[in-house]
């Protein structure tokens, strides 16, 4: 597949099989996030991959999914939930454009993932607190996001919307996602 398909026609996916993701797909993903761009490339995201299923129940219970479809994008455990995260591990004093380097790292995971028919979705409504309790993490670092990874049993679709239209994705009558984006010509200036 060309790359701009790859990247135009990844949506997040919130509903998995319950099938395993080989420990050389997630291997892959992370080769991306540690090359992918960064301020002063300080290279300071540490990832940590929660495969064991204990432990992905665990942080599961502490996720929030899909608010605008609720419940119907909330993953059911044992039937729909995704079978491993990687969470993205901060300083918790860091600089705030960790941000711009989480997102840049999470967008290549995202990529490599759906290149090889793999599902994500990007989650920052977690309880960080409990999380921190959950991995253990020292006093001076927290959750900044997961990444809930798995085999897709969705199909989410994008539409092109103009400027003026709602934004917001939705269910059609089949269940299907739809996830609105604003066109080009109407996001962009030419100068
Ligand atoms: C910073 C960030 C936080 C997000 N947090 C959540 C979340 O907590 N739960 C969720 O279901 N989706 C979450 N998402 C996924 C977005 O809802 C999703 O990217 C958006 O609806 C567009 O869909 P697409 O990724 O298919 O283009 C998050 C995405 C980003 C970039």
């Amino acid at each position: 597949m060309e790359i701009k398909d790859i990247i135009m026609q990844r949506r997040t996916i919130r509903l998995f099989e319950q099938k395993p993701v080989p420990e050389t797909e997630i291997r892959n993903m992370l080769d991306c996030a540690r090359t992918s761009s960064c301020a002063s490339n300080l290279q300071q995201l540490r990832f940590i991959v929660i495969q064991d299923l204990e432990l992905v129940k665990e942080v599961f219970q502490h996720t929030a999914w899909a608010n605008l479809v609720k419940p119907r994008r909330t993953p059911e455990w044992g039937v729909t939930a995704p079978q491993c995260f990687i969470a993205v591990i901060v300083d918790t004093n860091a600089n705030p454009t960790i941000h711009a380097d989480a997102g840049a790292a999470i967008q290549s995971m995202q990529i490599m993932a759906w290149s090889k028919g793999i599902g994500c979705c990007w989650l920052g409504s977690v309880k960080r607190d409990k999380l921190k309790i959950i991995l253990e993490l020292p006093q001076n670092k927290q959750v900044l996001y997961l990444l809930a990874v798995g085999y897709p049993a969705e199909s989410p679709i994008s539409e092109d919307i103009s400027i003026d239209q709602p934004v917001y994705y939705y269910l059609d009558d089949e269940n299907r996602l739809h996830v609105p984006k604003i066109n080009l010509d109407d996001l962009t200036r030419w100068r």
